[in-house]
C-alpha cells in the first residue's frame, strides 16, 4: 500500500500535427486510464521551446494537440487538461529539480544524444535539462501513474531517481515513485519507410508517418507505399524479428483492431503484403476519420478551446500550488 493518491500524469509536444504513433502509444492509453483513474493530461509547451519554434505556429499548435486530445476521447470536463506554461508550478518545481538531478544521470539520456547529435555544444540548455522539467510536471501533481510510448522510458526511469534522491536529500516521504504505462501493440510505432526508426514529427519523409489529420485517400496511398519486401508474410514472431518494417504494420494492426499480434500473424502468415496493405489502410480509415473530423470541427471554435484551456489551468493550478507550497517549505524558502 502507498500513502499516494492514485492520479496519472502525461503530456504531448505541440511541435506539429500528431501522427499515428503519438496516438498508439500514447493517446489511446489516455482515455482508457479516464475510466479507472482521475487524470491530467497536459499541452507541454515549454518542452516544445527546447528547439526553435514559430510563435504564431507554436500557438496554433497549442490548439491542435488540445483538439487532438478531446477529438480522441479525452472528457474534458471530468478530467483535467490544460496548457503547461499557464501553470508556474511546473517552472517552479522544475528550477528545484535542476538542483537536485546531476548532470552525469543527464549525460546518459539517449534522446539528448540523439537529439543533440554532433552539435552537443550548441544545442539550448532547454534541450538538456528538459528531463527534469518532465519529472516537475509529473511530480507538481504527486503522479503515481504515467503512460507514455517506449521512448520515454529512461526520461521516466529519471523522474524516479530525482523523486528517490529529493526525499532522502529532505528527508521526507513527500514525492511518489511515478510509475510509466507502457503498454498495447505499439508502445514503439516505426517510420513506414524505415523499419529501424521510430515514426516521428520529425522525419524528412510525409510518408514516413501517418497523421491524425490525413483524409482516407492519404492514409490508404501511404500504406501502400510502406516499405515492405517481395516474400510473403512470415508465420512466426522469431521470423519477423528480421522484417522490422512488416512487424511494424503487424502491431499497428493489431493496436487499431484490438486483436493480440497473434492473432493478426495467423491470419496474415503465407499471404501477400496486399492483403495486409489493404485491410491495415481500412482499419486506420476507421480510426483516424472520426477524429480528424473532429479535430476540424474543434478547430473551427477557438474561443470555445481558449476555454476549456482556462478551465483546466484552474483545476490543474489548483493541485499543483499547495504541493508547491509544500515543496517550497521542504526546501528551507518558506
Ligand atoms: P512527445 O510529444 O514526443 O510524444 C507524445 C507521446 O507520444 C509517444 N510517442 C510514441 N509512441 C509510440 N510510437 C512512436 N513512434 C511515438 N512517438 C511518440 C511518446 O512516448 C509520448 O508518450 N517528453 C514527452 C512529453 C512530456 C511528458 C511529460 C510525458 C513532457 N512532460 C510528463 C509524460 C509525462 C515528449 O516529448 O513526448
Amino acid at each position: 500500500m502507498t500513502k499516494f493518491q492514485e492520479r496519472v500524469f502525461s503530456g504531448v509536444q505541440p511541435t506539429g500535427t500528431l501522427h499515428l504513433g503519438n496516438y498508439l502509444g500514447a493517446i489511446k492509453n489516455f482515455v482508457e486510464l479516464q475510466n479507472k483513474y482521475n487524470c491530467v493530461y497536459c499541452v507541454v509547451d515549454q518542452h516544445a521551446i527546447t528547439v526553435d519554434q514559430d510563435p504564431k505556429e507554436l500557438r496554433s499548435n497549442i490548439l491542435e494537440v488540445l483538439a487532438s486530445f478531446i477529438a480522441a476521447g479525452v472528457d474534458y470536463k471530468k478530467q483535467i487538461i490544460f496548457q503547461q506554461s499557464s501553470v508556474p508550478a511546473h517552472s517552479q518545481l522544475a528550477w528545484v529539480f535542476n538542483c537536485v538531478s546531476r548532470i552525469g544521470w543527464l549525460n546518459r539520456m539517449t534522446q539528448f544524444k540523439d537529439k543533440a547529435g554532433k552539435n552537443k555544444e550548441n544545442v539550448s540548455v532547454g534541450l538538456m535539462v528538459y528531463p527534469n522539467l518532465m519529472a516537475a510536471d509529473i511530480l507538481a501533481y504527486l503522479a503515481t501513474h504515467v503512460p507514455v510510448g517506449d521512448d520515454q522510458k529512461q526520461h521516466l526511469e529519471l523522474s524516479r531517481d530525482i523523486a528517490q534522491k529529493f526525499n532522502n536529500d529532505f528527508g521526507v516521504e513527500f514525492f511518489p515513485q511515478p510509475e510509466p504505462l507502457i503498454y498495447g501493440s505499439a508502445t514503439r510505432v516505426m517510420s513506414l519507410r524505415d523499419g529501424s526508426k521510430k515514426m516521428s514529427k520529425s522525419d524528412p519523409s510525409d510518408f514516413s508517418r501517418i497523421l491524425l489529420t490525413d483524409d482516407d485517400d492519404t492514409i490508404t496511398a501511404k500504406i501502400k507505399k510502406a516499405k515492405s519486401d517481395s516474400e510473403l508474410i512470415p508465420g512466426s514472431k522469431e521470423e519477423l524479428q528480421s522484417k522490422p518494417e512488416c512487424l511494424n504494420l503487424i502491431n499497428i494492426l493489431s493496436a487499431t483492431t484490438n486483436q493480440s499480434v497473434d492473432q493478426v500473424l495467423s491470419h496474415y502468415a503465407g499471404k501477400e503484403y496486399s492483403s495486409l496493405k489493404k485491410d491495415l489502410a481500412d482499419s486506420l480509415v476507421q480510426v483516424i476519420s472520426p477524429i480528424r473530423g473532429e479535430i476540424n470541427n474543434l478547430l473551427n471554435n477557438q474561443d470555445e478551446l481558449n476555454v476549456i484551456l482556462a478551465e483546466g489551468t484552474e483545476k490543474a493550478a489548483a493541485i499543483a500550488n499547495p504541493i508547491i507550497e509544500e515543496v517550497y517549505k521542504i526546501v528551507g524558502f518558506k
